[in-house]
């Protein structure tokens, strides 16, 4: 017989999870863990976590970082909480430190994990997972789409209602480098110049015009650079209407309940009095640039994005497409989506809103999501200079 020794925890993670337990009390005094086959970005260690006496009961999510990051997730949360129904936040519970003082501790933070899930399978479902599964079916997919349509309207019309509500709101005057200042720094972290260099040719990097797979614009690189900078164009404030924001509503931080209603997660960017925006474009951009197909026709998809450079694009786009060609249907979701989150935005965006607005939001946020991988950095990157090109145009026109 073959022993297994299985060690998926180290001590600290372990007693950190043991402190849990004492918190929640129920009478448990066994703790199953299983893994967990969601990640995200933040590098942060997840785990399915069954405090109890037996593996039926509600399992949680443990989520085990440095202390720092622990703690500002938690903070953030904090601070728009009360502006959310507590039924659509998969809401933390008080993070557990091993150290108050000590630079290097971890941090535990624990909610109750969203969707079935038991102890052999982890069924958690999330926008991601159902944005583009498309069917030829018909009949389904008008269901599917229907679905979608449901989750959007719900999202904005119930999750987020309260903290964009538009009553008492004055447009305010900001610089867009303050403003955008994590995107901003998470951008030259990840320093995205040479990547931008491969797709347009290294020696092409600082020239004023970019040209990527057919289409010509203002070099979004240098764009950038005067934006975070605050210099040329960029020196005066613009206008934008400040409210809470969730301030990274991409499609795996939103969670589907068992009745796919939208249930929002992790906090760690949430905001009070910041570029509303910020929860549409974020948004727009990620079903977009990082959930949509890769494999496009890039004269199509051009054709698609230069309608999406106007407001009303997107019914218009639609008009446009003939049910024979390759992703049509990936298309009209995108499409329909796109939509909505601008009807939203428009709504939610308050007095003093204007589409240019939009552009530039959108551009700084997808300019940091590209700097990450994504599937399709080409066609990402004639995405964000197509936008770039609009933004200064609109900018200098003004
Ligand atoms: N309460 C929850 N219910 C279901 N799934 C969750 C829950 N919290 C997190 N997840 C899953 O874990 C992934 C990573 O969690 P998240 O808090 O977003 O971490 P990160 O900060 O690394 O992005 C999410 O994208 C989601 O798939
Ligand atoms: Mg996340």
């Amino acid at each position: 017989m073959v022993e297994i020794v299985y060690e998926m925890l180290s001590d600290r993670e372990k007693s950190l999870i043991e402190c849990c337990l004492d918190r929640i009390g129920n009478g448990a005094n066994r703790i199953y863990i299983a893994p967990f086959d969601r990640v995200g970005r933040s590098g942060a260690r997840l785990f399915r976590v069954f405090f109890c006496p037996d593996k039926d009961c509600y399992p949680h999510i443990v989520k085990i970082d440095r202390k720092d990051r622990i703690q500002r997730e938690y903070e953030n949360f904090q601070k728009i909480q009360n502006y959310l129904l507590p039924e659509t936040t998969g809401a933390p519970r008080e993070p557990i430190y091993e150290s108050r003082e000590a630079e290097e501790a971890l941090g535990i933070l624990y909610f109750q994990i969203v969707s079935d899930s038991n102890f052999d399978s982890a069924r958690t479902l999330q926008l991601s997972d159902i944005i583009f599964d498309v069917s030829n079916d018909p009949d389904i997919e008008k269901e599917r789409l229907d679905c979608l349509r449901n989750i959007f309207d719900r999202l904005y019309g119930i999750c987020l209602s309260r903290t964009a509500d538009t009553s008492n709101n004055e447009p305010t005057s900001v610089l867009l480098k303050d403003e955008f200042e994590w995107h901003i720094s998470a951008i030259k972290r990840l320093n995205p110049r040479k990547k931008y260099g491969q797709i347009v040719g290294i020696e092409h990097i600082d020239e004023a015009m970019s040209t990527c797979a057919g289409a010509n614009f203002a070099n979004p690189v240098r764009l950038f650079e005067e934006i975070s900078s605050g210099k040329g164009i960029w020196e005066e404030p613009v206008i934008r209407n400040l409210k809470h924001v969730h301030g990274d509503l991409h499609c795996n931080n939103i969670v589907l309940n068992s009745e796919k209603k939208p249930v929002l997660i992790d906090f760690a960017w949430a905001q009070l009095n910041a570029d509303i925006l910020k929860d549409f474009v974020l948004l727009e951009n990620s079903i977009r640039v990082v959930m949509f197909p890769a494999y496009v026709n890039l004269d199509r998809h051009k054709e698609i994005d230069e309608f999406l450079l106007e407001e009303d694009g997107p019914l218009k786009a639609r008009n446009l497409l003939t049910g024979d060609e390759p992703l049509f249907l990936h298309y009209v979701r995108l499409l329909e989506i796109v939509e909505i989150i601008r009807k939203y935005a428009r709504r939610y965006g308050g007095k003093g809103y204007d589409w240019p607005q939009y552009l530039q939001s959108q551009f700084i946020t997808m300019y940091r999501q590209l700097a990450y991988d994504t599937p399709n950095s080409i066609v990402g990157f004639r995405t964000l200079g197509m936008i770039g090109n609009r933004v200064k145009h609109e900018h200098q026109r003004s």
